[in-house]
This record gives structure tokens, C-alpha cells and sequence, in this order.
């Protein structure tokens, strides 16, 4: 089985002795089935020639800024690749992305993406036990990016010891390692965020306290798991990755309608959004002014349940679609997402009590029970929104696979 199938990976290339290995790096990961693109720095065309990574890699190697059609190829590669791995990261790279400088395509390309980065460290063992380079890597790695320490053995020069670049299985290990939980690519998930707000008049509206901080951690969460998301989202995400289609909406009605429409190709919808359940009949044209005479009279109408309205729709087309929804509860929590559960029709309903300080609308953890159409209920203790996140990820990869298994 090919690892990295349909990964697609910047392999950048840094002016050291060890760069003629990244030669082995580029065709093992392009054999594990990688979609690899060469980025050399200036310096690493002193050891290795471009022709070979022309031959073996997947796509046009990127040297320069300059080079390309493209006014922005370092934001383009960027954003559309899963994964950044530099073998040899030279003392000079790690100091460049640990302090954010950009001065050539490797550094910005860096800089500028949102994907895993892997950086396979190669020096001289002076440079590699100096504080400098020390402190730097301390820096990457305390962001949460990786760094594959290097080997002892011979070194440029006759000399011995640590500095040289780890075995090609170490560093492809860390890649796939990065990779190993894309379990939903080739997935497409709707996801709704954030509050709707429902016009009152043109600067008045209806609205509640979601500040859409579960909603993004699930997003984010799916998009480090493989899937192509749409986030029909009432606030801007913030997010950017070529796998992301954000469709922007303010109230109930609008997101209705996106819904519907992102969900005729998907495989899956998560409602986390707080949708209201009533909207103004009448919005006024002009804003209602002050000392009229009169006091407002607002009249509601109910708005449309979007997830039932989604599941009665699924019904009708494949058995195969999943519904997730939430629950905001504020008292009998387990009894009441039973309840509402059946009421839905959904696959899944992630119930939470926004009742109590710690897990109210706009907290940053949450505490959730997961209840299955089945009856089977599973719980996950208070925690950050994003560890949620993959509780509820977790639930739909476990329904999906159920599905596939049962076919
Ligand atoms: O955004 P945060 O500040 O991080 O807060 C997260 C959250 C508390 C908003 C989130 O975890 C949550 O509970 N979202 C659902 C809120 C809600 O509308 O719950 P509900 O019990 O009223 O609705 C049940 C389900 O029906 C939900 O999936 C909701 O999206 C959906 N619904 C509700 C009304 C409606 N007209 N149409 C719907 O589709």
C-alpha cells in the first residue's frame, strides 16, 4: 500500500553536502505515491544539478520567485500543498523559519503556508551544538513544527560527528507519521458556523452569543484529516487551505440555501451553527427611528429547521449521506438530546450544556455527549473545542466506515 497516496508535498532543498540525498528522499516519495514539487535554494544548485529533480519530481522544480508565470508561486505552492518537508535544513533555513525571514522562494514558501513542516536538520557539528542554532530549533519545534535531528557519522571534510542528515526511512517515517491521520480524504464535509442574525432593519438584528470557535475547531480539525470542507460560516474563518470553500451568510434563510445547495455533492453536513428559530416577518426598508410616536412592533415568524429539512433531503437521495447535529442544552442534557436526536432524524447529535460557565457560547472548551441514532452514547470530558473537534471527526469517520463496511 503506497502511504502518501494523493499527498501533495513541497520537498525544499538547502546548500549543504547532504543535498545529493534528497535525491533518494524525492523518489521514495514520489514511489509512497506523493504529488512532489522540488523547491532548491540558490545554494543547493552548488551540489546537486536541476536536472535530476526535474526527472524525478512530480512538478516544474521552483528555484526562484521570479522564474515563475506566476506574480505569487510561493503562496500558490504554499497553500496547495499538505505538506513542506526541507532535507537538508541547513543552520540558515532553521534560522530563517524560526525568526520568519524571506528572502528567496524556500524561506517564503515557508512562511506562507498553513501545511505540516518537517525540517530534516544537516550541519557541520560545530554549528550544530551552537546556542544559536540550538535556540532556533527550540523555536520550531515549540510552534509545533517538526524537526529530524541528524545522525553522528562522517561529515564534509573527514570530520565526525552529529550533523549529518538522518536516513531517508527516518525522515519518510516523520513525513508519513505527519500524514497518518488523513482518514477522510477524498471526503467532502459541510460544516455551518458561527450565529445567525436575523434583520430587525438595516442596522438592527436578531441574533445569539455563538462566536463560532467549535464550529472552526471542527473545520480545522477536517482539514488536517484530508477533507475537502465548505464552511457556510456567518463569520470570516480566518482560515485559508485550497481545501477549504468558505461561503459567507448572516441569517437562517441564507443558510438554508447554501446548505442545501453544498450538501448535493457531500458526503457528510455538521450543524454546528446556532440557527434562530425565528426571524422578523417584515424587516424594515430604513432604520426605525426613535421617538415616532410608537413603540416597535416586531412580529417572528418560524424559520425553516435546516437539518431536518437536510435529512429529509438525504433520505431522498442515498442512504450514505451523514447528518451530524448539535445540541444546545441548558437542562436535562442527556434526556433532552434523546429527544431532540429523534426529532431531527440525524445520525448523530453532539449535545452540550451551555448552562454552565466553563462550556457557555463563546468558551473555549467544551464538554460533550455524542449520541448515536442507535441509542449508543459516547462521552468526552471537558476539553479545548479543537479536542472535541476530533471526538465528533472521530464519530463520523466511525459512521462512514460502518456504512462502507456494511455495502
Ligand atoms: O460557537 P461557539 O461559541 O463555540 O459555541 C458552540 C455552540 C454552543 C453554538 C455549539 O456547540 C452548538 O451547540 N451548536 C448548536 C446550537 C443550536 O442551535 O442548538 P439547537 O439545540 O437549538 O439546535 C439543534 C440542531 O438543529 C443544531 O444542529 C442546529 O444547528 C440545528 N438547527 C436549529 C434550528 C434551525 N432553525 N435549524 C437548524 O438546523
Amino acid at each position: 500500500m503506497k502511504r502518501l497516496e494523493g499527498v501533495s508535498i513541497a520537498l525544499g532543498v538547502g546548500g549543504g553536502i547532504a543535498a545529493y540525498k534528497a535525491v533518494e528522499l524525492l523518489r521514495r516519495l514520489v514511489d509512497e505515491g506523493a504529488h512532489v514539487t522540488p523547491v532548491l535554494t540558490k545554494n543547493a544548485l552548488n551540489f546537486v544539478g536541476l536536472t535530476t529533480f526535474r526527472a524525478l519530481g512530480s512538478s516544474e522544480p521552483v528555484v526562484s520567485l521570479f522564474e515563475d508565470s506566476s506574480p505569487i508561486p510561493h503562496t500558490k505552492l504554499g497553500q496547495g500543498v499538505d505538506l513542506v518537508v526541507v532535507a537538508p535544513a541547513t543552520a540558515d533555513i532553521l534560522s530563517k523559519f524560526a525568526t520568519g525571514a524571506c528572502d528567496d522562494a524556500l524561506s517564503t514558501i515557508l512562511v506562507s503556508t498553513d501545511a505540516k513542516v518537517v525540517l530534516a536538520a544537516a550541519m557541520h557539528k560545530e554549528m550544530w551544538s551552537h546556542p544559536a542554532v540550538m535556540e532556533n530549533i527550540e523555536t520550531i519545534r515549540r510552534r509545533g513544527f517538526t524537526v529530524v535531528d541528524p545522525e553522528h557519522g562522517r561529515l564534509a571534510g573527514g570530520d565526525v560527528g552529529f550533523g549529518r542528515l538522518a536516513a531517508t526511512e527516518v525522515i519518510l517515517d516523520a513525513v508519513v507519521g505527519q500524514m497518518a491521520t488523513r482518514d477522510l480524504a477524498g471526503y467532502h464535509v459541510v460544516v455551518t458556523v458561527g450565529g445567525t442574525r436575523e434583520a430587525i432593519d438595516p442596522v438592527r438584528y436578531i441574533g445569539n452569543r455563538s462566536s463560532g470557535r467549535q464550529g472552526l475547531a471542527i473545520v480545522s480539525e477536517l482539514l488536517d484529516r484530508g477533507a475537502h470542507v465548505t464552511a457556510i460560516s456567518t463569520i470570516d474563518p480566518a482560515l485559508s487551505s485550497s481545501y477549504l470553500e468558505v461561503v459567507r451568510v448572516e441569517s437562517a434563510i441564507e443558510m438554508e440555501s447554501a446548505t442545501r445547495s453544498a450538501c448535493k455533492d457531500a458526503n457528510a453536513l455538521i450543524m454546528c451553527a446556532a440557527v434562530a428559530d425565528y426571524r422578523v416577518e417584515s424587516p424594515l426598508v430604513n432604520k426605525f427611528k426613535r421617538g415616532s410616536g410608537n413603540l416597535p412592533e416586531i412580529k417572528l415568524v418560524e424559520n425553516p429547521d435546516i437539518l431536518a429539512n437536510v435529512v429529509a433531503d438525504s433520505k431522498m437521495y442515498s442512504q450514505n449521506f451523514i447528518t451530524i447535529g448539535f445540541a444546545a442544552e441548558t437542562e436535562n442534557v442527556e434526556a433532552n438530546g434523546r429527544a431532540k436526536i429523534v426529532k431531527k432524524g440525524c445520525d448523530i447529535l453532539v449535545v452540550n450544556d451551555v448552562s454552565r460557565e466553563e462550556t457557555r457560547f463563546g468558551s473555549a472548551d467544551n464538554e460533550v455527549i455524542i449520541l448515536s441514532a442507535d441509542g449508543s452514547l459516547k462521552y468526552i470530558p471537558l476539553a479545548p473545542k479543537r479536542e472535541v473537534a476530533a471526538g465528533v471527526v472521530d464519530a463520523l469517520v466511525e459512521r462512514l466506515l460502518s456504512i462502507e463496511f456494511e455495502q
